[in-house]
């Protein structure tokens, strides 16, 4: 078996974290490959959990799978030990079941303060920038230093030996185990965090995050090869949300971006920061489709957008820049009935991208999707029919 990749293909908060959740109940691990706290990975469990929002542990561990923090992530301990701690509850053995790389690099106190203090661009101040900046420069502490105290501030000290005492046995070699997985014939799910869009080198520079969202990083992050990527499914919602600095080229009117904001629930789980909404842009779809070679689109918040007259889409590349389609049903959403505009809307979004839509998820909770081809059956994504009643109602 091999890697599947779910990745962003915008500015993030697209349901990754859903779709790698659902995605991973058929895989032996789930694993982060870049970024760190700037994610946030948002879950909704059936009671008594509810709403969960993970930032660094990869959201798979919820559905029994392995977590894995690779190589080309970066870990802030007072963080993971939290998230660690109150997801416990919920995960019972979790730290026999995670494995932190050890060449992660270590977020300072020193890089807390220097993004809060502000880099221009806006970031989500977790410290993120200067602690890739400092890999770079070569000065960076990683997960092993931290363990053996080795570079450790004077300051952080006590965190480190808390650090060690708690996550030291869950620390190791992400390479050497994804090897090992993948050779024994398991699915690894590579679980992205951000988009395409707030890619360093493939993005809207400088309005962008500090590694690679891409496919790239998949391999470099976790020491996976090309051969090992069995499908690339990248993530997108029905309309496009944005925060920090930077254009939104597609942004809807206030009204209707409120009305969206407020049905989709657009706050970050991590930053508590207002999300910007547009309509989906198709031509930066297209392009983000090209750069990582997807192999399926899935679809997310169909739901949100349900009962709009009329929905956009944006593509740059067309003179009068957004197409406007007839709006889909409540009840379209809950028979997955694709006879209609719903079907209309998820066809031209094929066309318009070059990739198929092999999955579409109709409302946050973890059985609120369908597959619509083959290749999203065989991960495991189920069939419209094995909806339960109700499902797909979210925003009405
Ligand atoms: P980043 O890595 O931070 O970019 O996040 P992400 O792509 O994992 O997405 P995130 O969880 O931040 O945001 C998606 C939000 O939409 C979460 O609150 C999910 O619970 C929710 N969500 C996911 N899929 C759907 C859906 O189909 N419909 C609705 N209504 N909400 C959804
Ligand atoms: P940083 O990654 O915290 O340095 O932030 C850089 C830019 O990326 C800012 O515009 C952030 O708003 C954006 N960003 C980083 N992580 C996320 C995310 O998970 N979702 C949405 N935007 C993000
Ligand atoms: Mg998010």
């Amino acid at each position: 078996m091999t890697v599947i990749a779910v990745l962003g293909a915008h500015w993030g908060d697209e349901g990754k974290g859903k779709v790698a959740a659902g995605l991973s109940t058929h895989a032996a691990a789930c694993a982060r490959f870049q970024g760190g706290p700037n994610a946030g990975h948002t879950l909704v469990l059936p009671p008594p959990e509810g709403e969960i929002c993970l930032r660094m542990v990869p959201s798979g561990v919820i559905s029994g799978a392995r977590g894995i923090i690779g190589g080309g992530c970066v870990v802030e301990p007072r963080m993971l030990l939290d998230e660690v701690a109150r997801l416990r509850r919920w995960v019972p053995g979790l730290t026999d079941r995670l494995l932190v790389s050890e060449r992660a690099h270590v977020i300072l106190d020193s890089h807390l303060e220097r993004d809060r203090a502000g880099s221009g661009v806006g970031s989500t101040r977790m410290g993120v920038g200067p602690t890739y900046g400092d890999k770079a420069l070569r000065s960076g502490l990683r997960v092993a230093d931290l363990l053996t105290g080795r570079g450790v501030p004077d300051e952080m000290r006590p965190l480190a030996e808390e650090f060690a005492e708690v996550l030291g046995a869950s620390c190791g070699d992400d390479h050497a185990t994804v090897r090992d997985l993948l050779d024994r014939g398991e699915r690894v799910i590579a679980e992205g965090a951000q988009g395409a869009r707030l890619d360093i080198d493939h993005g809207d520079y400088p309005n962008v995050t500090s590694s690679n969202t891409t496919i790239g990083a998949v391999l470099t992050g976790l020491g996976a090869g090309p051969g090992d990527i069995g499908a690339t499914l990248v993530t997108t919602a029905a309309y496009v949300t944005k925060v920090g600095g930077g254009r939104l080229p597609s942004r809807v009117p206030t009204d209707l971006e409120e009305l969206l904001r407020t049905r989709g629930r657009e706050v970050d789980g991590a930053t508590g920061l207002l999300r910007d909404v547009g309509w989906l842009d198709v031509g930066w779809l297209r392009t983000a489709c090209r750069i990582n070679q997807a192999d399926a689109l899935a679809l997310t918040k169909v739901d949100v957008l349900a009962g709009l007259e009329r929905v956009g889409l944006y593509d740059d590349a067309r003179t009068d820049r957004v197409e406007m389609l007839d709006g889909w049903s409540h009840e379209e959403v809950a028979t997955s009935d694709e006879s209609g505009p719903l079907g209309a809307f998820l066809e031209r979004v094929e066309e318009a991208a070059g990739c198929p839509v092999s999955v579409v998820s109709t409302g946050p909770g973890q059985d609120e999707w369908w597959a619509r081809d083959d290749q999203a059956r065989a991960w495991g994504v189920p069939d419209a029919a094995a909806l339960p009643v109700g499902a797909g109602t979210a925003g009405s």
